[in-house]
């Protein structure tokens, strides 16, 4: 059995800077509520048109493969996480595979949200572990800014989340003590509606209390109605309050977890980097864990939440700053939509 080390980190944010205050030109919103709430003071949103979830997850896998020091045609396995595919099918990893030039390498996506690249990383751990692949390419990328509602009636999940993307090359290593330590991945689908986008999906609203109206049909028709659109059922739906709940309990839970099977405790953590959901769910998880300021990294404040990109971009800006450093251990975490939630423990 190989250990699997991140051989490369890279990142990419698109140019489009929003701060909390441009956000009232289209809603009932404020800097002061943002902030309170949930720490944020700015994010990106990529081009309207032109720039895509696949094309900034390709600039974020460029620069991730050069820090490796391969070429694309190196790469034996991708793996894509979104939530904000370029298309409704196929994902976006054969896009990448396509646009990259390179070989007829698998191409996966997954869909676990928040947790998507946490997911990732241990299922391209699994495959480097074993020798089935020796340098495999974990994206997580998300254009959240085509889907939301920025009007006033949307303001409650729109204002939280922004554009970006991550990436990180995945290499064997001899060295048994050094890279991914383990992955931990849970899940429970009790609450998998109160955080959730139901449009499209085959299941009609059936969970809703008051399904819209539907079209007079027999057969197909209910994939896209205008009365979607007009009700604004199309946009994603979060109970903000449940979702704060729970993450704050599994957060620490999985991280204790992790250090526990490794036979570490909190002390031995350098960095945290945990998903940026909220600023107030890590500076809660911070102080559950009793970590110093130096030793959590947050960079919520300047994108947002940007859900499956959100700890690749976290680790590349973090490792980009010096703030790891060879021996390091680096405690990746996160929750998110399903729910699903996990942690990797990764010594640098
Ligand atoms: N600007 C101004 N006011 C807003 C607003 C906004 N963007 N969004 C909602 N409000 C209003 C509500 O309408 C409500 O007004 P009311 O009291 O007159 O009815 C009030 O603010 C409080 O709303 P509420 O939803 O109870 O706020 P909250 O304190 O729960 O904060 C979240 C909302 C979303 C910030 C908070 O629940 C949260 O952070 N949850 C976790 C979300 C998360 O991490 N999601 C990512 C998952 S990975």
């Amino acid at each position: 059995m190989f250990q699997t080390r991140i051989a490369g980190i890279g990142h990419y944010v698109p140019k489009n800077i929003y701060s909390n205050h441009d956000l009232t030109r289209f809603m009932d919103t404020s800097d002061e509520w943002i902030q309170a709430r949930t720490g944020i003071q700015e994010r990106r949103f990529a081009d309207r048109f032109g720039e895509t979830t696949s094309s900034m997850g390709i600039a974020a896998a460029e620069m991730a493969i050069t820090r490796a020091g391969i070429t694309a045609q190196d790469i034996d396995f991708i793996i894509f996480a979104t939530l904000s595919p370029d298309y409704y099918f196929p994902g976006c990893a054969v896009l990448v595979q396509r646009e990259m030039g390179m070989q007829e390498v698998g191409a996966l996506d997954i869909r676990n949200q928040c947790s998507g690249f946490i997911y990732a990383l241990s299922i391209g751990d699994q495959f480097i572990k074993t020798g089935m692949y020796k340098n495999i390419l974990v994206i997580g990328s998300e254009k959240h800014s085509f889907a939301m509602d920025f009007s006033t009636r949307g303001r409650a999940v729109s204002v939280i989340f922004g554009d970006g993307a991550g990436a990180v090359v995945l290499q064997p290593t001899d060295d048994s003590k050094s890279g991914i330590l383990s992955t931990h991945l849970h899940a429970d689908g009790t609450d998998a509606e109160k955080l959730a986008m139901y449009y499209p999906g085959s299941a009609n609203g059936m969970h809703l209390d008051n399904p819209p109206v539907w079209p007079d049909v027999e057969l197909g028709g209910l994939f896209m109605t205008e009365e979607l659109v007009k009700d604004g059922s199309i946009f994603p739906y979060m109970d903000g309050q449940a979702v704060f709940k729970k993450a704050v309990v599994k957060f620490p839970e999985v991280i204790l977890e992790a250090l526990t099977k490794n036979n570490l405790t909190t002390s031995d953590i350098d960095l945290l980097i945990p998903h940026q959901a909220n600023l107030r769910i890590s500076q809660y998880i911070q102080k559950v864990l009793q970590l110093p300021n130096d030793k959590v990294f947050n960079n919520i404040q300047k994108y947002g939440n940007t859900t499956a990109a959100s700890v690749p971009l976290a680790l590349s800006e973090a490792w980009e700053a010096g703030k790891i450093k060879p021996g390091d251990l680096v405690c990746l975490a996160a929750f998110g939509a399903g729910f699903t939630w996990g942690a990797a423990l990764v010594r640098f």
